[in-house]
């Protein structure tokens, strides 16, 4: 099997610490790694596959020799590097929102639109981690029944900002815990210990945050109908890991819920956990780790009398939200000879 020379820029951070993992967990075919990040991190050491690595600095000559580089080192970082990387011939898979809505740019959940994926686009973006997981749970929904509307609340882990995210919520709940003054909030507006944060980025002209008119647009672009409508309220939780969401659809044919299982069931990369009766449904616990999406709660919306049903999707940020998805995309490159 033809191996391929990877690089992962952002290789230190959250995203990056887990996109080593998936490559290593699902085999990819490595011939050569290289880990990259900015001059604080540079000379320290990560290991892959046993053996150790030092991080080297993010320069822009480095896509020469490299075939795929997942990059996850933020948008200004990929807005400056990136096409340097794609000029001298290598895939890019950027994390970052800075190519998503570009129109040359494919924007791709490999189980939803593959096809998007093209020889001569170099630069490929990884959407928002909350669009992927809805957008996964939407395809199967969308091509039975047409999608027409949707309004989605989030419950986003404080991994979705980051090392310093996760840092906050557990230094704010150790201090809480030993009954210590707890430390001002830093990464987000206000504590997130014990509370929820209704605001996830800035507010636009519409009083909408940008992660929520990400949700609007990315959706869009990813299912290839600019037809759905999409709102969003995103809110930050006190979980570690993994994005929670109760959507809400309206569609254009009629789904029952029993159909809508039937055909989530046998979506790629989702997986059904609705059993009420036994008290059974995803949380974010159950999915930290896991590659799949989870849903749950399937049920006809009772205030609608047309074609509305609700539903509850929860999936690992850092995995399908993040490094599953973007490593995903790179397997999709190979498979359908594209790299
Ligand atoms: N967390 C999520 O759930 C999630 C999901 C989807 C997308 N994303 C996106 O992925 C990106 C990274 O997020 P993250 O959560 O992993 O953040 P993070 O934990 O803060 O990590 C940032 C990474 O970028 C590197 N970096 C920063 N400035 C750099 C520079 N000038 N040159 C080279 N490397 C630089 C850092 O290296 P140093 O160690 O040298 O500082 C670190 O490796 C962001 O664009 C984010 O929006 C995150």
């Amino acid at each position: 099997m033809k191996k391929y020379r990877i690089a992962v820029a952002g290789a230190t951070g959250a995203v990056g610490r887990e996109m080593i993992k998936m490559l290593e967990n699902r085999n990819f075919p490595v011939e050569s790694v290289k880990f990259l990040a900015s001059e604080r991190s540079a000379g320290s050491k990560l290991t892959f596959n046993g053996k150790e690595y030092t991080v080297e600095l993010l320069t822009k000559d480095g896509g020469k020799d490299t075939d795929i580089a997942l990059f996850s080192a933020g948008g200004s970082v990929s807005k400056e590097f990136a096409p340097h990387f794609a000029a001298d011939g290598c895939f890019v898979i950027d994390n970052s929102s800075a190519w998503r809505m570009e129109k040359e740019v494919p924007l791709v959940v490999p189980e939803v639109n593959p096809g998007d994926l093209k020889k001569d686009k170099k630069i490929i973006a990884n959407p928002n981690c909350s669009t992927i997981q809805m957008a996964a749970a939407l395809k199967p929904l969308h091509d039975f029944a047409k999608v027409k509307r949707v309004i989605v609340s989030t419950y986003q882990a404080v991994s979705g900002a980051g090392q310093k995210g996760i840092t906050e919520l557990a230094e704010q709940s150790k201090a809480w815990a030993k009954g210590e003054e707890i430390p001002a909030a830093s990464k987000f507006q206000y504590r997130i210990a014990f509370n929820l944060i209704p605001q996830i980025d800035v507010f636009d002209e519409y009083d909408y945050t940008k992660e929520e008119l990400k949700m609007t647009n990315e959706t869009k672009k990813i299912m290839g109908d600019d037809s759905i409508m999409v709102s969003a309220t995103c809110v930050r939780v006190p979980v570690f890991r993994s994005h929670s969401e109760s959507v809400w659809i309206e569609t254009e044919k009629p789904l029952s819920p029993e159909k809508a299982k039937e055909l989530l069931s046998k979506a790629e990369g989702i997986e059904v956990i609705d059993d009420a009766a036994n008290k059974k449904y995803p949380m974010p616990l159950d999915a930290e780790g896991k590659q799949v999406t989870y849903v749950g709660r399937i049920r006809k919306d009772i205030s609608n009398a047309g074609n509305g049903l609700t539903f509850w999707v929860v999936s690992d940020n850092l995995l399908k939200g993040a490094a599953l998805n973007a490593v995903q995309i790179a397997e999709t490159l190979i498979k359908n000879e594209i790299v």
